[in-house]
């Protein structure tokens, strides 16, 4: 598969192109933050596996950041974004006209134990939502995800391991302040990897190095062919 390799002043540039859409000063220093945390090694390695055409799922998506970073990134990509949080997607909604994406990215405030996964898809994904959710609902999209996720589609997730428990600790203090009602569940590496594997899918996984105490995981997931 060919993969069209993004340079870092094009990643950054992308970045701020996005980043300064936003009108809401809190939304836009959010951002800011938030592609910090995102560095430039996960945001090359999401690249690398996305597949340049076809439909990704933006699972979680927020206030769409990375729905807009994999749209403009690849002109043949058309995104879904699926959110909880309506004024996130109404902030997104905005940013979206103003990048000319109307036509490339379709956003739909949903939670998603009730949002109808069923439009199959090129590729998924779950940029730090399984810890937001209860084990019993991250298990149920997983194997949702299964059903919609294209034979040669592949699945994302990146997310935060329970170990070193440190960084953990320091992460959840951040979600805290981000989210603080929400449950917060952190798995480690084996037990995501034998969620996914009981699932049906093969997964690679690439712990990315941070300056910041973050214990990043990214989990590539593709559909185990028998
Ligand atoms: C840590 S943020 C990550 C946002 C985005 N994926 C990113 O990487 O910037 C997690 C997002 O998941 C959303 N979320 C949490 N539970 C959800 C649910 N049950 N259904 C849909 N979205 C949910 C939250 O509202 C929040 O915007």
């Amino acid at each position: 598969m060919h993969h069209n390799r993004l340079t870092e002043q094009k990643i950054r540039q992308l970045k701020l192109e996005i980043i300064s859409a936003y009108e809401n000063l809190v939304i836009r220093s959010y951002s800011y933050i938030r592609f910090l945390i995102m560095n430039m090694r996960i945001i090359e390695e999401l690249e690398q596996y996305l597949p340049q055409r076809g439909t990704v799922l933006d699972v979680g998506c927020g206030f769409g950041l990375f729905s807009f970073f994999f749209a403009l990134s690849a002109k043949d990509r058309k995104i879904i974004g699926v959110e909880i949080n309506a004024n996130r997607i109404a902030a997104a909604e905005k940013v979206r006209e103003k990048l000319g994406l109307d036509g490339r990215i379709e956003f739909h405030v949903s939670d998603v134990s009730n949002y109808p996964f069923e439009q199959p898809v090129n590729a998924i994904v779950v940029l730090d939502l399984l810890h937001h959710v209860s084990p019993k609902l991250a298990l149920n999209m997983l194997d949702q995800f299964q059903q919609i996720l294209h034979e040669d589609g592949i699945l994302i997730i990146k997310d935060i391991t329970a170990k070193p428990w440190l960084k953990m600790a320091f992460t959840w203090v951040l979600d805290k302040l981000m989210d603080f009602r929400g449950p917060l569940r952190y798995y480690t590496k084996e037990e995501m990897v034998s969620f996914v594997e009981e699932r049906g899918f093969d997964v690679k996984i690439h712990r990315m190095i941070d300056i910041l105490p973050y214990p990043h995981v990214l989990y590539i997931c593709r559909k185990t062919t028998l």
